[in-house]
């Protein structure tokens, strides 16, 4: 299935490790935070505010192999990021880059253990990746069974697995924060057929409108057994992506008013960065949606709306 993303083949030879005196254990003195779906769009943007607050970024992508032709041709790379992170923050910003596919939920879930053993922390997760494929445009009707499998697969399953991952490191070392991308597309009425302007298509909304339950469920299995890791659902708003772009449909988005994919960026690092009692971390802690523009408007005083 994926490159499994195994220590030495996933590793950036040149980022800088934590030094290791034989036989100790070393834990980097940044915080680390694991970005899935780093490449663009919204996960870029997390990446960026994150490296930029300090934290050392493990970048997770797809296997360009795994990347069917339409999906290569779009703007983005793990190594674009981590070109422009180094010329904008230094060396210290430097990415460790792993190429691993959602659509196989171990070695996405494997990619925590991975990061926790080689700088000897795991701070904050953020899964902003998410499969789209034939289903995405198709009406219930038409929708194959194997399809709407890689969907639950890709935006479901492997978001638990993750997040199960997440939750231990963080268990380990008493705090952590988890955030996962969810979508306000799920929970509204769908107006139209999506093969006829409308942007609702089931194999996309239903797996979305699962896993939204994750995040308010670990908050309450958490409270008597790692009461200071902290986990959100973070709905972006609308935001025009490369692949919007690419399909022509950017422009029937844009009337409805889109936004920027740093508010989401700035709104993940805020939450990631927020010492023990915040109020704003802990009044949106396991809520089931948040929405990044709204807050963004709360915490900076600034329309959201590009
Ligand atoms: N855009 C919106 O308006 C909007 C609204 C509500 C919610 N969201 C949610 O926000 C999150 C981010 O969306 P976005 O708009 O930033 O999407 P995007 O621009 O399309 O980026 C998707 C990311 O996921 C990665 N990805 C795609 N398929 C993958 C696979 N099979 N395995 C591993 N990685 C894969 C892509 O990397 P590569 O293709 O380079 O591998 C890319 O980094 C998603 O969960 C989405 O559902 C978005």
């Amino acid at each position: 299935m994926a490159d499994a993303p195994s220590r030495a083949a996933s590793l950036h030879p040149a980022a800088a490790r934590p030094e290791r005196p034989s036989g100790g254990t070393v834990t980097d003195a940044h915080p680390v935070a694991v970005v899935y779906g780093a490449t663009r769009g919204i996960g870029r943007a997390v990446a960026w505010r994150l490296a930029e607050s300090g934290h050392r970024v493990v970048a997770v992508g797809r296997p360009d192999a795994r990347k069917p032709a339409a999906h290569a041709a779009l703007a983005g790379t793990l190594d674009e990021l981590e070109r422009d992170l180094v010329a904008a923050f230094g060396e210290r910003a430097r990415p460790q880059l792993v190429r691993c596919d959602v659509l196989d939920s171990r070695a996405s879930a494997a990619v925590v253990d991975d990061a926790e053993r080689e700088w000897g922390r795991v701070d904050v997760v953020v899964v902003s990746a998410v499969f789209q494929g034939a289903g995405a445009s198709q009406r219930v009707a038409q929708l194959e069974l194997d399809e709407l499998e890689r969907y639950v697969r890709g935006n479901f399953t492997t978001c638990v697995a993750i997040a199960q991952r997440a939750v231990a490191a963080f268990a380990r070392r008493g705090s952590g924060t988890f955030v996962q991308l969810v979508s306000g597309s799920s929970r509204t009425a769908p107006v139209r057929p999506v093969d006829k302007g409308g942007f609702m298509a089931l194999a996309y909304v239903a797996p979305k409108a699962a896993v939204a339950k994750l995040v308010p469920l670990l908050a309450v299995e958490l409270r008597d057994v790692a009461p200071h890791v902290r986990v959100f659902n973070v709905d972006p708003g609308l935001v025009i992506t490369e692949t919007m772009k690419q399909q022509g449909t950017a422009r029937m988005f844009e009337r409805w008013g889109t936004v920027d994919p740093d508010v989401t960026g700035r709104v993940v690092a805020r939450l990631a960065t927020a010492p023990r009692g915040d109020p704003l971390a802990q009044r949106l802690h396991g809520v089931e949606f948040v929405h990044a523009p709204q807050v963004f408007e709360e915490v900076w005083g600034t329309d959201a709306k590009l």
